[in-house]
């Protein structure tokens, strides 16, 4: 544990991190089965029952089934609904909808949390900014993700990164987590704040960043279930997630799976168009991306009442 303003950061040792990366890889291959059965007529149960069967016959156990009665492997967020949306045999994905798929696997009792917002079928140009918006803010976050930097560095590379792609909203009331040998640990990672702000990033260190991106207002609602978190004014929102590790070499990215190129890899095709975001986004690649050693680089540069997306104490001082 790393002790900084009255917030206890769990130090990884390198073996731990390794073993998150376990977990990591089995989140991020859950997520490609699920993302590839995204189409229309499918119900977000049935994605549900896909991502249990894979996470269990890797080995590992998700980790949001049974979190605080979380019903769920995963957690389908469609359209206005932000986070933490339950699946359900009664909802069918339509063409055009946007779905968030985020989930989280535990192996040998190290977590890895991880989320993609994907479109159903084609979706409209200025949904698939929304997606690419998002996506890209989480990158410029995870490039922050280095020993000696600030989490206020990611929050403002974040935050930054969005308001860079448009009028977006940014939502301030769930948050990005530490996580380890727990899912929601210290600290809350913001999606906005100042830079140079905040504790000091440590090798051992590992960070759920998960920017929350709307069309409109940034502002939530929790539906009665207890759960399900929409926008207050019904826009449509995104939200990507990624477990980032920060080690002596740079940022892990322990949620995506390695890959030489967009192509290079039979199980990971280029995108062209349609219903996903880019897999790279436009603009100048991060410093990190020709490193070798242990960081993935991802394939696409590509969380409360419990959201870190935890939901954020409204009394407590923000990190930053
Ligand atoms: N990535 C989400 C989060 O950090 C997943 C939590 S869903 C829950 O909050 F059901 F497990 F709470
Ligand atoms: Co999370």
């Amino acid at each position: 544990m790393r002790r900084s303003g009255g917030l206890s950061i769990e130090l990884k040792t390198p073996e731990q991190v390794k073993v998150m990366r376990e977990a990591g890889l089995v989140v991020a291959r859950t997520l490609r089965t699920v993302t590839a059965a995204v189409g229309p007529g499918i119900s977000t149960a049935e994605l549900d029952a896909l991502a249990e069967h894979e996470i269990r016959a890797a080995g590992a156990t998700p980790s949001f089934k049974g979190y605080h009665g979380y019903p769920a492997t995963i957690c389908t967020s469609v359209n206005d609904e932000i986070v933490h949306g339950i699946p359900s045999r009664d909802r069918r994905l339509r063409e055009g909808d946007i779905i968030s798929i985020d989930c989280g696997a535990i192996v040998r009792g190290w977590h890895g949390d991880a989320a993609v917002t994907v479109g159903v079928g084609t979706i409209s140009a200025e949904h698939a900014g929304l997606l690419q918006a998002c996506e890209t803010a989480l990158w410029r976050g995870l490039a922050q993700a280095q020993a000696g930097r600030r989490l206020g560095d990611i929050s403002h590379a974040v935050e930054t990164s969005v308001r860079q792609s448009g009028r977006y909203g940014v939502v301030e009331e769930y948050t990005g987590h530490g996580i380890g040998s727990a899912m929601h640990m210290d600290p809350p990672v913001p999606n906005y704040g100042r830079a140079g702000r905040g504790p000091r990033l440590r090798p051992g260190m590992a960070l759920a960043i998960e920017p929350m991106v709307t069309l409109g207002r940034q502002d939530t609602v929790l539906l009665d279930d207890g759960w399900t978190v929409i926008t207050a004014d019904g826009s449509w929102a995104a939200h990507f997630e990624h477990t980032v590790a920060i080690t002596a070499d740079g940022p892990w990215v322990l949620t995506a799976e390695d890959c030489a190129g967009p192509g290079d890899d039979p199980r990971n095709p280029p995108l062209t168009g349609g219903s996903h975001s880019p897999r790279i986004p436009p603009g100048p690649q991060p410093p990190w991306a020709p490193l070798a050693g242990p960081i993935a680089v991802g394939p696409d540069i590509t969380e409360g009442s419990l959201g870190d997306t935890r939901k954020k104490d409204p009394a407590s001082v923000p990190p930053t």
